[in-house]
């Protein structure tokens, strides 16, 4: 598949790899317009559905993530232009179905839509260049896919708020503080990082991070008692598995387990 608004490329010699989406918009800074998201829906979508395929990493370039949706192409628009074409949820849901990890690389601007999307992902690593921010206020609206539902769950209320109302941005250091990030990188060791943390979960049982991945996003979602059910219906299914059987015998054994991922 070719596409002209991001890059993708398969990284890694183990059995399953790791597919990593880049967004490549240099001139706009990575702003995300429908062509980009399209793009990155199909690409996310053909990972996921790629058995060689573990993780996927989603980067941008040194100077930006992404710095939002694309200005230029929404300026114009009336609300019922914006309603009718579903703007920021017609191509912008997909990387919730994706069944494999994402992990977000963020160097540089994470603005607006471009925040929205890293905070869409299941781990967010960050370079010391990371900029985190939600300005959709300084231009007359609100964040549109997810910022004032996602941010607060993240950072808590009050800073929420603040960067919310404000559209002031934090650096990388502050968003690891507030918890947005998992982890600060060096910006030159970015991708070898997240490459590192994808072999790792490539190197896990499968059918355990895939239900790993849906019970964390249930606690996310969903109230105590129902994500805690959710956990134990998955917690008792993976006893069907030859990877539980496998992980035990190995950890009894003393030796390494080798995953079949069945
Ligand atoms: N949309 C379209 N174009 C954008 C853009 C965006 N979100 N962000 C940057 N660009 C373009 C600029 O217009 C500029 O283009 P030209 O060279 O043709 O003038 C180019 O990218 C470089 O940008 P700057 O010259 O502004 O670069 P800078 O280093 O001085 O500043 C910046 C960088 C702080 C990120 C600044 O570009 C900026 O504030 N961008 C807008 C950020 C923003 O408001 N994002 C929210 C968008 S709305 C949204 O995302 C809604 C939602 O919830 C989904």
């Amino acid at each position: 598949m070719s596409y002209e608004c991001i890059l993708t490329d398969v990284r890694g010699d183990a059995a399953l790899k790791t597919g990593v989406i880049t967004l490549n918009r240099p001139k706009q800074l990575n702003a995300l317009n429908d062509q980009l998201m399209d793009e990155l829906g199909q690409a996310l979508l053909a990972f996921d559905a790629d058995p060689t395929i573990g993780c996927i990493i989603l980067t941008g370039s040194e100077k930006a993530f992404a710095a939002g949706a694309d200005i230029a192409a929404m300026a114009k628009l009336t609300h019922m232009q914006a309603h009718t074409r579903q703007y920021i949820s017609r191509n912008w849901e997909v990387i919730r179905q994706v069944r494999k990890p994402v992990i977000a690389a963020v160097a540089g601007f994470a603005l607006g839509g471009g925040c929205e999307v890293a905070m869409m992902c299941d781990i967010l690593l960050a370079a010391d260049t990371a900029k985190f921010g939600q300005p959709e206020i300084k231009l007359g609206i609100i964040p549109g896919a997810g910022g004032t539902q996602r941010l607060p769950r993240a950072i808590g209320k009050a800073k929420a708020m603040e960067l919310l109302l404000t559209g002031r941005m934090m650096g990388a250091e502050e968003a690891e503080r507030a918890g947005l990030v998992s982890r600060i990188v060096p910006a030159a060791t970015l991708m070898d990082e997240a490459l590192a943390v994808a072999e790792q979960i490539n190197g896990m049982s499968q059918p355990s991070v895939a239900l790993l991945k849906e019970c964390v996003n249930e606690a996310f979602e969903s109230g105590l008692s129902s994500g805690v059910q959710a956990e134990r219906r998955v917690f008792h299914s993976l006893f069907g598995t030859e990877d539980q059987q496998e992980g035990m015998d190995a950890f009894l054994n003393k030796r390494k387990a080798v995953f079949t991922h069945r």
